[in-house]
């Protein structure tokens, strides 16, 4: 008979946890809290500041975001924008065009928890860029460590090995 160790619950105080202060646009604070690759998710808190608006994306995976603080939308849906206390769900296939509201007077946080990959697309529509847990465990470290800060632990998968069952 083999022994299968109970995983265990893993905790991150995300007030201890740093911030990348300008992850890909400026004044986007950004926190990596868990990027399990082989499970193709990973798990984030962002602080968007007033009016940004990023580059259109596609999700090959579903999302889940929660809103904690300011407003912000999709461009492609302007009847559904997420206030503190929403919960948005983003199916897989899903396009579109973040942008936080013009007359917030404070930062926006919300946290998102992404499967799969968000292509990045240009003004073409042609895809700019990848991003999934692999690239962010390897981006999120790279630019703590630019910006003069420690890297932490987050948490991470990577359990998969050839093993008697
Ligand atoms: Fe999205």
């Amino acid at each position: 008979m083999s022994i299968v160790a109970i995983p265990e619950a893993l905790q991150i105080n995300t007030e201890q946890l740093p911030y990348v202060d300008n992850w890909g646009a400026p004044g986007l604070k950004f926190q990596l809290l868990m990027a399990d690759v082989e499970n193709a998710v990973f798990a984030v808190h962002i602080k968007f500041p007033p009016g940004i608006q990023l580059p259109p994306h596609h999700h090959t995976g579903a999302v889940h975001a929660y809103t904690l603080s300011g407003e912000w939308g999709y461009l492609e849906y302007p009847e559904s924008w997420s206030k503190a206390g929403s919960y948005l769900y983003e199916p897989p296939g899903s396009a579109h065009t973040l942008k936080v509201a013009d007359h917030n007077t404070e930062e926006t946080s919300v946290f998102f928890v992404i499967h799969g990959a968000m292509l990045i697309l240009d003004a073409s529509g042609k895809v700019a860029s990848v991003l999934d847990a692999a690239s962010h465990i390897k981006d999120w470290a790279k630019a703590l460590s630019e910006e003069g800060k420690p890297v932490p632990k987050i948490i991470v998968g990577g359990s998969a090995q050839h093993r008697q069952i």
